[in-house]
């Protein structure tokens, strides 16, 4: 069995993921680092270098390969992977994973994002927080459509990590 934490950059997928994973004593494997790992370049290096479709191709098949090769994890995706290239149904269609989506409010996401916007090429060239809030604001309300597809929902705001874990 794996489990799948999915939500928007900055609903704290790695922290949750990780901590969760340390108390049912699973395996922790963040999907961003795995690609980092493989391709050997950070996410920010592919997105400048290569562009994102090329990313999306390998986040695609990178994803099917961890799914593959590893059990008993929690896995933490991109903010955007579910949202690509069926990669939700690679998901949904394997009957060994449960997915989880981490959801997170508009407000709560500009303010945890607007900090550090830097790491995160989709959002890096943003300047002002009323910015960043539209841009959330038009791709949240895109990409709910998948992440409401999960099979459970965890709503973070206004509870620390524990509180989030222990749901
Ligand atoms: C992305 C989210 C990032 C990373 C890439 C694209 C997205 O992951 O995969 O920058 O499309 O939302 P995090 O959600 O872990 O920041």
């Amino acid at each position: 069995m794996n489990i799948v934490l999915m939500g928007y950059m900055g609903s704290g997928k790695s922290l949750i993921g990780n901590g969760l994973a340390k108390k049912m004593k699973l395996k922790y494997l963040d999907l961003d680092d795995y690609i980092e790992i493989q391709e050997k370049k950070s996410i920010s290096d592919i997105f400048k270098e290569k562009g994102e479709i090329y990313f999306r191709k390998k986040e695609s098949f990178y994803l099917k390969e961890v799914l593959e090769r590893h059990k008993n994890c929690i896995i933490s995706l991109g903010g955007g992977t579910p949202c690509f290239a069926g990669n939700l149904d690679i998901v949904k269609n394997n009957t060994n994973t449960q997915s989880i989506y981490l959801q997170t409010s508009l407000e709560e996401l500009t303010k945890r994002l607007f900090e550090e916007r830097n790491k995160r090429p989709l959002i890096a060239h943003l300047e002002t927080q009323d910015e960043l809030k539209d841009f959330i604001r038009k791709h949240l309300f895109e990409r709910s459509f998948y992440y409401n597809q999960a099979d459970y929902k965890v709503v973070t705001d206004k509870k620390d990590s524990d509180q989030v874990i222990e749901e």
